[in-house]
């Protein structure tokens, strides 16, 4: 299946930017120097899911996560003021919260939001897939 390339210089830091790919919503997320803490000084043994934030991403800076909520499906919310206690994603559906590294944290999702196959094409371009 195709990949895109995706431009990342205009995403200010602490901002999302939504792209399709395959048909799926991908967030790519400039993470705040506060978010990157957030995401990586939560314990293990507090995650239902337990992943570690340098697990997830490649650069600190960025995240990239599939937006389908591991429950049912649904599209979390991430606009600024709605994004759950944990700073991540607020799903409306059933009430999972997602962390800053797209983990779950409270709520009927059984696993974090998945992270697909990317790489840095350079320090401003995103190839998925
Ligand atoms: Fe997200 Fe149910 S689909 S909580």
């Amino acid at each position: 299946m195709a990949s895109i390339e995706v431009d990342i210089s205009a995403v200010p830091l602490g901002a999302i930017m939504t792209v399709k790919w395959r048909g799926k919503p991908v967030f790519i997320r400039h993470r705040t120097p506060k978010e990157i803490q957030e995401a990586t000084d939560v314990p293990l043994a507090q995650l239902p899911d337990p992943q570690t934030d340098k697990a997830r991403v490649q650069k600190p800076d960025w995240l990239v996560v599939v937006g389908i909520c591991t429950h049912l499906g649904c599209v979390p919310i991430g606009q600024a003021g709605s994004r759950g206690d944990y700073d991540g994603w607020f799903c409306p559906c059933h009430g999972s919260q997602y962390d800053t590294s797209g983990r779950i944290r409270r709520g009927p999702a059984p696993k974090n939001l998945e992270v697909p196959a990317y790489s840095f094409l350079s320090d401003t371009k995103l190839k998925i897939g």
